[in-house]
């Protein structure tokens, strides 16, 4: 550890953590709030198409580089009946949704979504409802989206203007059925039990599916690891993922602490891994088991908000976080963390993508911006794309009353290859000083400075609102210098850094 207050980081192209997964920067759009109606789709608004996508929300997700969305929940899909969501609009029905006791209108549902992932440029993965429904819908929605022709559900397809298979590679068995608050919740054995009779059936419809088994909806759970090791001992050998949740929240208003919880996802990344590696020996299997995180985020700001909402709306305003400058910096340590754990993480979603806990907004029939979440998780998807590079830092420490040891600076490389970049994403997590910080790029030869990109604000509690979508926004004005093959820079306190390198 340096004695100094300053930051040193050592990448070398042959220190590799894995050939990052793109669907390392997925997301996610529940139906909830107005994540669907009044986000994604709005009939009506002067920015929708002729199937009511919003355009202008488009044109922001396209900014992202989104490469896969999870849809369409959440705890909203163990209630879901995905017939109510196909055929002509005019027949579906309208539902009590009791997962955020809302009223669903069902005029968007399967069809609209494939659609609409195209227009967006995504993939998509699907979750199905293990909540209220089993293996049958479990076979039969598999066969409407995915098989070509010649049965039942396809030849419904075929007839609701869908020829073509949708070639859903992804499924969800389900969401966070560790938990109390989910419809028709289960404990380990018996949500165990159907993953693996519907992962069993969904493959004999369509062998080229991956699945993703659902872990804890977060490491605080009771039942955690527990739950990961019953449901993986029934599911081991016919799913390829199994899923984290985590959620963060600024709740004592302490920022010190808030910065350093994503060494509280990394621990429970390593658990979560262990656990799978304990299942994979006692089964003397030869596979290893990848890890989906597919819900991350900063999500407490709409808390008190949420519980004053009067029930059975049609979308109403729920879990809508206005964004800080100081989320900005978790999600970006969060964004680090999950690269640093690529080699098994190799799908996430942040959750989620409009409206609700989502770095766009939109107002109903009005403008749609980007929070200051939406600028790191930018970068690391158009910048974070090729090779992880193990990060050898050395980095001065502070200690709060909850985590000890929290370095100041959290940061990674990331090798284009293709493109014959380097680029470093650093946070420097001093609240008071800026961090003097030097990158040893010794196996890259020299290198040129492209551009220097800084996230930061003087009030830590800024936000991008309605009446000013604006404010905090990225600057290309770092200082990251180049010298040979080594990188020094200012970072400026309390900043989200991507210094952009080519190689020369
Ligand atoms: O993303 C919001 C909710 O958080 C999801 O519906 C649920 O899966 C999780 O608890």
């Amino acid at each position: 550890m340096t004695t100094q207050h300053a930051a040193k980081m050592i990448v070398d192209k042959d220190f590799k953590i894995s050939t990052i997964d793109d669907r390392l920067y997925g997301s996610f759009i529940e139906h909830l709030g107005r994540a669907v109606y009044g986000g994604i789709y709005e009939p009506g608004h002067p920015q929708a198409d002729e199937n009511g996508f919003r355009r202008d929300v488009l044109k922001l997700i396209n900014t992202l580089r989104v490469p896969i969305i999870r849809y369409p929940g959440g705890n909203f899909v163990s209630g879901y009946d995905w017939k109510d969501g196909i055929g002509p609009k005019h027949l579906r029905p309208r539902r009590l949704e009791l997962a955020w006791r809302t009223i669903e209108p069902n005029q968007f549902g399967m069809n609209e979504f494939v659609d609409w992932s195209r227009a967006a440029g995504t993939d998509v993965m699907w979750a199905i409802n293990l909540g209220t429904h089993g293996v049958d819908e479990a076979r039969n929605i598999v066969e409407y989206a995915n098989h070509p022709s010649g049965s039942y559900w396809s030849d419904l397809r075929a007839s609701h203007g869908y020829a073509k298979p949708h070639a859903i590679k992804t499924w969800c068995l389900g969401n966070e059925m560790d938990g109390p608050w989910q419809i028709g919740h289960k404990n380990a054995v018996e949500y165990g039990r159907v993953a693996l009779e519907s992962a069993k059936v969904m493959k004999w419809v369509d062998p080229t599916i991956e699945l993703v088994a659902c872990g804890s909806s977060g490491r605080g759970m009771q039942t955690f690891p527990e739950w990961e090791a019953t449901v993986l001992d029934h599911t081991y050998e016919h799913v390829e993922f199994l899923s984290l949740h985590s959620y963060y929240g600024n709740h004592e208003n302490d920022t010190a602490t808030f910065l350093g919880r994503s060494l509280e996802m990394e621990d429970f990344i390593h658990t979560v891994a262990a656990t799978c590696d304990y299942i994979k020996a006692k089964k003397r299997s030869k596979k290893k088991m990848m890890l989906s995180f597919d819900e991350w985020n900063v999500w407490f700001h709409s808390n008190d908000a949420d519980r004053k909402i009067e029930p059975w709306q049609i979308a109403p305003p729920q879990l809508e976080d206005l964004y800080t400058m100081e989320d900005a910096l978790v999600v970006g340590c969060l964004l680090i963390a999950l690269l640093k754990h690529s080699d098994r993480v190799r799908m996430a979603c942040l959750a989620q993508l409009v409206n609700v806990i989502a770095p766009i907004m939109t107002e109903n029939g009005g403008q749609a911006w980007a929070q200051t979440i939406f600028y790191p998780y930018m970068h690391a998807s158009v910048y974070g794309r090729g090779q992880a590079l193990v990060p050898l830092v050395q980095s001065p420490k502070y200690d709060t009353k909850d985590i000890t040891d929290i370095p100041y600076l959290e940061s990674i490389a990331v090798y284009n290859e293709d493109a014959s970049e380097v680029t470093v994403f650093a946070v420097n997590r001093d609240l008071a000083n800026p961090l003097p910080l030097e990158v040893d790029l010794r196996s890259f030869g020299s290198c040129h400075v492209i551009e220097h990109l800084v996230l930061e604000n003087g009030d830590l509690k800024a936000t991008n609102d309605a009446a000013n979508p604006n404010r905090v926004q990225p600057h290309n004005g770092g200082n990251a210098v180049a010298d040979g093959s080594k990188v020094t820079a200012n970072l400026n306190k309390a900043s989200w850094n991507v210094i952009r390198l080519g190689l020369n």
